[in-house]
């Protein structure tokens, strides 16, 4: 980089390069400018003071000044990326089900691809030509017919920001001072040694728009990556098309500007500078001064371009390196991503946007957007599309009414629909994931495969070569080993610019029924609710019944002993049928040998081919003791940090607390848990979660119904004292206790002698009588732990139940873990490496044969598979059925039922007799296991009901 192009006043970004065609004076005149400046500009033809040495330079920026990012004229022609890697094999791809893109995501290509050149050189029919052209120089790889899809597209991602594991010295997402930073740049900290770009990939993301934080109103610019790593290891060299700003020598004449990407964020997370109406106020100063700019730039040019040198003679152009970034939002040139949340700040957007001229790429987690498309539209220029989550909901206030039908809802609006993960909120390695729930809950599949490929190309201004498969576009793409809607569509291979990006995948091959776009359930009343009641749809059921017909039963699936068995499986499910007299199954199997009892009358429910089986139960989240995560006044609220403080009034160390003393219900996360089959919830406070720094005791946790009234309602408590909790875990900012002074703190409590009430649990504890779950993430803590588990067993001659819960580096002490009887509770179902703690996972498929799960199991392990956060209980049996698929077959439906049934009822020593009395869950259109099947019906035994959903 010379000096003269970044040390002057003239870096003007984009708006300038010499390279631009000088105008010859002559021409002046004929420019269309205003009259009065014309005359005058004729004028001073004649009389002209001498132009400065740098008129042409000035005349340049000038020109430049209404240029607007764009397309290459002969792009398309091109025979090479410019991302190609020398020496990188051309690839041929036969016999593939192409998902190029393109009519809107409807249209599939049966054939064959060719990438050569970093580029899709042809698909479809290949011409021998083009085939020979490669020869001695190609990868051929067979399909088999499977999918192809476009390399996926992230429009919302920290990844090498937020990076994995988390480290304080890697901390770089957003800035602390104050919210308006437009200067500030991603790229500056983005940490190519992120592991989550690598699984990321594994998922299938090629791309990913990494935006900064949302702790500032304008919150500086973003930058699309492609994740794959390159050559020079450096951040800057994976970057796609980066603006000229950044190398203004990387612009050849002619060439059209490229765009810039910057995050904007609007509402609560503005708070920290004073109220929202002080951050909206920050926005409009911000673009104010950056209008000043503009128009003061627009004068100096209209002047110099009249050739009045006089005018403006010393003064230079005008520019300010704090503000270019916003000037060239308002010139046109910039897709601008903004956070926001609800109606009010939407509202806003849509002021601001008319008020400064200027339009927005997309509003992100926007999960009031559905509520009000008609503010949408009225932003300026085209509506900006919206990015959203698919079921991550009401962790705070302004997501409180996000709605799983948001992305149809929008669809239906004319609004576009982008799926992303905010990662590390969500893994991005898993954003298919989003687009097969939004597909699920009713948004089209088109639109649903657009929102993760096409539609954030679109909106990232990459269309012209991401996000389709097309002749001439990058070579992004994935192979599928299942339709990417059905669950668990894993990658047999992706490439990025033509490179393999799998080195020795594991791939499972799955059978024909998981290559077609799933059926998707009949919502269309939900939907409506949804919007009638403003995203706070009434969750309870809507009727109750004693004696229920279900017709059309494919299968019946309830607790025998300590497994699931199945108590049917039909043929052909119409001729099946379960019946419920008095809330209680009186029986089941083929409709000739049932008998309705007589003078009883039965309400009929057509299952269609569906399934019942026994309730799920969740644990590892707060369900039922936070409705709004940040919200402490819905909360039960802080636990005492015993290395803090307790107030002497709590009695002891503070370690003997009731989560039932706390128990809220009907809360909304409940609920959804309750209608998507899980039934019941092992909730304590799960203190050693991401930034409880070191805090140890979770007190004492409660097993109770998810879909009960209040805590006296029949049935509500299962278990008011399930087990006691406990975190070890390293400090992340260093201020807890370190991790052996908690391990001392645990020795002692379990081996002396029960002074105090704490003591008397921790004393249970020792004898066996009250499960013990310690959170700890590390296999060397686990190891230390099982010592001391040894240790306190010899002096007590007991045995404790143990569970190690997140328990993410397990798999490397299965056969320890399994020989001293400890279970695994896996509060992240797909492991993750998000602390150091958590740093040696085992990654599952396509990266490794065996997954978290299939590993423990295959050591005999009892394996609960719990979540982590409230909203995430409603999707146990989702993560129930990844964990079967992710084992190529060899889990079975009633043994992955079992990881969120008996083995609970085992880490939890809950007793629930021989089986008659547990809840069951109907499902119509399919089993617990399946994403084309809805919950309609819980038969509850046990209080003589059979709630009708
Ligand atoms: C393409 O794959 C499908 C599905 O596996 C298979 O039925 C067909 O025979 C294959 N065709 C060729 C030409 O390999
Ligand atoms: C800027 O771009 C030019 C031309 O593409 C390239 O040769 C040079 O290495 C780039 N400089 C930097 C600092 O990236
Ligand atoms: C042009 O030169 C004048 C006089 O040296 C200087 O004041 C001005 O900043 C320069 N303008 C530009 C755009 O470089
Ligand atoms: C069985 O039910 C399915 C759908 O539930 C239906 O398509 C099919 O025709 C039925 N078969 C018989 C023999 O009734
Ligand atoms: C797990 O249990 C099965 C059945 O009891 C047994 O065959 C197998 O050897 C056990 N595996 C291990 C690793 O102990």
């Amino acid at each position: 980089m010379s000096e003269k192009l970044f040390g002057t006043p003239l870096d003007v970004q984009d708006s300038w390069t010499r390279k631009v065609q000088r105008r010859s004076s002559w021409i002046l005149p004929f420019l269309p400018l205003p009259a009065a400046l014309l005359a005058y500009a004729l004028l001073s033809v004649i009389q002209r003071p001498p132009a400065p040495a740098n008129a042409s330079e000035i005349l340049s920026i000038c020109d430049s000044l209404h240029e607007i990012p764009g397309v290459p004229k002969d792009f398309h022609s091109r025979t090479v990326s410019d991302r190609f890697v020398e020496g990188t094999k051309a690839t041929f791809i036969r016999n593939a089900t192409i998902w190029t893109g393109g009519r809107d995501g409807t249209e599939l290509v049966y054939g064959d691809v060719l990438l050569d050149g970093g580029i899709v050189k042809a698909l479809g029919y290949i011409p021998d030509g083009l085939l020979k052209g490669v020869k001695g120089r190609v990868n051929t790889i067979n399909a088999y017919g499977s999918w192809v899809t476009p390399g996926l597209i992230d429009l919302h991602s920290h990844v090498g920001m937020l990076s994995a594991p988390l480290l304080k010295g890697a901390f770089d997402v957003g800035s602390r001072n104050g919210p308006m930073v437009p200067w500030m740049r991603s790229l500056d900290g983005f940490n190519t040694r992120d592991d989550a770009r690598v699984l990321a990939i594994a998922g299938g993301v090629t791309t990913g728009l990494v935006l900064p934080g949302s702790g500032n109103a304008v919150g500086g610019q973003a930058f699309p990556f492609k994740f794959r790593k390159t050559q020079e290891r450096s951040p800057s060299s994976m970057l796609i098309e980066p603006p000229f700003n950044l190398n203004d020598t990387a612009r050849e004449p002619g060439t059209p500007l490229r765009w810039r990407h910057m995050k904007h964020a609007t509402g609560e997370n503005q708070l920290r500078y004073g109220t929202r109406m002080d951050s909206t106020w920050a926005f409009r100063e911000g673009y104010e001064e950056a209008r000043k700019i503009k128009v003061a730039q627009d004068e100096y040019c209209a002047k110099a371009k009249a050739g009045l040198w006089n005018d403006i003679k010393g003064i230079p152009f005008p520019y300010s390196l704090h503000w270019e970034a916003l000037v060239d939002v308002l010139r046109g040139r910039v897709k601008v991503n903004c956070h926001t949340y609800e109606a009010v700040d939407i509202d806003f957007l849509a002021r601001l946007t008319n008020e400064f001229k200027f339009p927005l790429a997309a509003l992100h987690h926007s999960h009031e957007a559905y509520l009000v498309p008609d503010v949408i539209k009225k932003m300026w220029g085209k509506p900006p599309a919206v990015a959203i989550f698919a079921t991550n909901a009401r962790y705070k206030r302004e997501a409180y009414r996000g709605s799983e039908f948001a992305p149809r809802i929008l669809a239906d609006n004319g609004i576009k629909v982008v799926m992303k993960s905010d990662h590390p909120v969500l893994d991005s390695r898993y954003l298919a994931y989003e687009a097969q729930q939004a597909h699920y809950y009713s948004l089209p599949s088109n639109l649903a495969l657009s929102s993760i490929t096409t539609t954030p190309a679109i909106a990232a201004g990459l269309d012209h070569r991401i996000g389709y498969i097309r002749e001439g576009y990058d070579a992004d793409l994935v192979i599928w080993d299942s339709n990417p809607l059905v669950l668990g569509a894993t990658p047999k291979q992706v490439f990025i610019d033509g490179i393999p990006q799998l080195e020795n995948p594991y791939v499972n091959e799955k059978p024909d029924w998981l290559q077609k776009v799933p059926r998707t359930p009949d919502f269309e009343d939900e939907i409506k609710a949804t919007l009638e009641y403003e995203g706070l749809p009434p969750l309870t059921t809507k009727a109750k019944s004693k004696n229920v017909l279900f017709l059309n039963v494919q299968s019946l699936w309830t607790r025998q002993g300590d497994s699931i068995q199945p108590s049917f499986q039909a043929e052909s499910a119409n001729s099946s049928v379960v019946i419920v007299t008095d809330g209680k199954l009186s029986c089941f199997g083929d409709k000739g040998s049932c008998a309705t009892a007589s003078r009883v009358s039965y309400d009929v429910v057509d299952l269609k081919g569906g399934s019942i089986s026994t309730g799920l139960t969740t644990s590892g989240a707060p369900v039922g003791l936070q409705e709004i995560p940040s919200e402490a006044s819905t909360n039960d609220g802080a636990l005492y940090d015993p290395f803090v403080g307790v107030p002497p009034v709590l009695g002891d160390d503070g370690t003997s607390i009731f989560a039932s003393d706390g128990l809220q219900l009907q809360g909304r996360d409940a609920l959804l848990a309750y209608r998507s089959g899980v039934t019941s919830s092992v909730s304590a406070w799960s203190a050693g979660s991401l930034f409880s720094d070191g805090v140890m005791f979770d007190g004492i946790s409660v097993a109770f119904r998810t879909g009960a009234a209040h805590s006296l309602d029949k049935g509500a408590i299962i278990k008011s004292k399930a087990a006691l909790h406990i975190s070890i875990s390293r400090s992340m900012f260093g201020s807890g206790p370190s991790v052996s002074t908690q391990i001392a703190t645990l020795r002692r409590l379990l081996l002396r002698s029960p002074s105090d009430d704490a003591g008397n649990w921790f004393h249970k504890a020792a004898l066996g009588e009250i499960p013990l779950v310690i959170s700890v993430g590390s296999a060397d803590l686990m190891a230390n732990l099982i010592r001391l588990k040894k240790e306190v067993e010899s002096e007590t001659g007991s045995t404790m139940k143990w569970t190690f819960a997140r328990a993410s580096e397990a798999h490397l002490l299965a056969n320890e873990i399994a020989s001293s009887g400890i279970s695994i509770l896996l509060t992240r179902p797909r492991l993750f490496p998000t602390q150091w703690d958590d740093k040696r996972i085992i990654p599952g498929p396509p990266l490794s044969a065996d997954s978290a799960i299939s590993t423990l199991l295959k050591h005999n392990i009892t394996v609960g598979l719990g979540t982590g956060e409230n909203w995430e209980a409603r999707n146990v049996r989702f993560d129930l059925a990844w964990a079967a698929l992710d084992s190529g077959g060899e889990l079975s439906l009633p043994e992955v039922l079992k990881l969120a049934t008996v083995n609970m009822d085992h880490i939890f020593d809950i007793e629930r007799g021989d089986g008659h009395l547990d809840d069951l869950v109907a499902f119509e259109g399919g089993t617990a296991l399946d994403l084309e099947s809805k919950v309609v019906a819980i038969i509850s035994p046990e209080r003589e009901v059979v709630e009708l959903l």
